[in-house]
């Protein structure tokens, strides 16, 4: 495929954490509005690197930034707009009523500013977007399940799922099933981030524990036949973030990341950017590190897109309407 025809594919993503679309500039400016210094995440107007933890900080220190309706609304409509030049037309974002707390917004607020961000941006580029309620797991058990309660009441606008988010190494899988299933209950897509940095023990535990139709990152399964086996068996579908996964080493170049071996192995796959400008990506880079990095037959490609839409959170009308 020529890079032009590359950038007419048609696009779909379901793992980017709102927050973590802010670019290096958006947050020296809002620094400078707020007076705080911000020299410890950014260096030469970008992102500086680091490991996960240090990523998970300088994450927690831009979202402390973002303070009104205003900024969430902004935030929301400049990423729908992004990727819809890039020919993304559905996509779903994780968004954290803890961060907004944290910020010092209501929950309910933040849904209401991020949803009229989206809105402006469906209006203007005809993109449609779902908004993911996520749990951070490093916040402890009790503040997952408040953000599943929170998830779960009605008349959240684009609210169409609940996810595990935040530091993997933290508890076990089975601690946030009470969460999942008052977010399943209340009819809500389910997704948890797994083998991302854990490995299979923790995609097995976390598929039985949680039950969740979407794995964030799941790469980690590549180690394990039998759990790849039961992955592409079960149907569960992986939001690959090879960027992501790239920048926080957890594979040392792009030829040693799997994803071409998940295809391989029939998982249901599709590619996402997590949080592109702190990973130097984006969503059409992803798309172009599949077919340039891994080797991707266009049509494979084609197959991430239809696997997203498949796999979307969204309600059988709109579904029909992607498709
Ligand atoms: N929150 C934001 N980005 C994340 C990631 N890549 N993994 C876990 N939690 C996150
Ligand atoms: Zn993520």
């Amino acid at each position: 495929m020529t890079p032009d025809r590359l950038a007419r594919l048609p696009k779909a993503e379901l793992h980017c954490h709102l927050e973590g679309t802010a670019s290096p500039a958006l947050v020296q400016r809002q620094a400078a509005r707020h007076g705080v210094d911000v020299s410890d995440i950014l260096a030469d107007g970008a992102y500086r690197r680091g490991d996960f933890q240090t990523f998970l900080r300088a994450y927690d220190r831009a979202s402390a930034l973002f303070r009104t309706e205003e900024d969430y609304a902004e935030l929301t409509r400049t990423y729908l707009a992004a990727i819809a030049a890039e020919g993304a037309f559905h996509a779903e974002l994780f968004v954290s009523p803890d961060h907004a707390r944290a910020a010092g917004l209501a929950p309910r607020t933040y849904i209401g500013a991020v949803a009229a961000g989206a809105a402006r941006a469906e209006a203007d580029h005809g993109i449609v977007c779902r908004l993911i309620v996520v749990g951070v797991r490093h916040f402890g058990v009790a503040a997952v399940e408040a953000a599943a309660r929170f998830a779960a009441e009605p008349g959240l606008p684009r609210v169409s799922g609940f996810g595990l988010a935040g530091d993997e190494t933290v508890g076990r899988p089975a601690d946030f099933a009470r969460a999942f299933a008052i977010a399943g209950e209340a009819g809500l897509g389910l997704t948890a981030h797994a083998g991302e940095f854990a490995g299979p023990d923790a995609v097995r535990e976390t598929l039985d524990a949680l039950k969740p139709s979407r794995l964030g990152h799941g790469v980690r399964a590549v180690e394990d036949r039998e759990l790849l086996r039961r992955i592409a068996a079960e149907g569960v579908v992986l939001e690959v973030c090879p960027g992501s996964n790239l920048a926080l080493g957890v594979y040392p170049s792009p030829a040693a990341h799997p994803l071409r071996r998940l295809v391989e192995a029939g998982c249901r796959v599709t590619v996402n950017s997590d949080d592109p400008p702190f990973f130097a990506t984006s969503l059409a880079a992803e798309y172009a590190f599949a077919r340039d990095r891994q080797g991707l037959a266009e049509s494979v490609l084609a197959g991430f897109t239809r696997t997203a839409i498949e796999a979307a959170f969204v309600d059988k009308d709109t579904r029909r309407m992607l498709e």
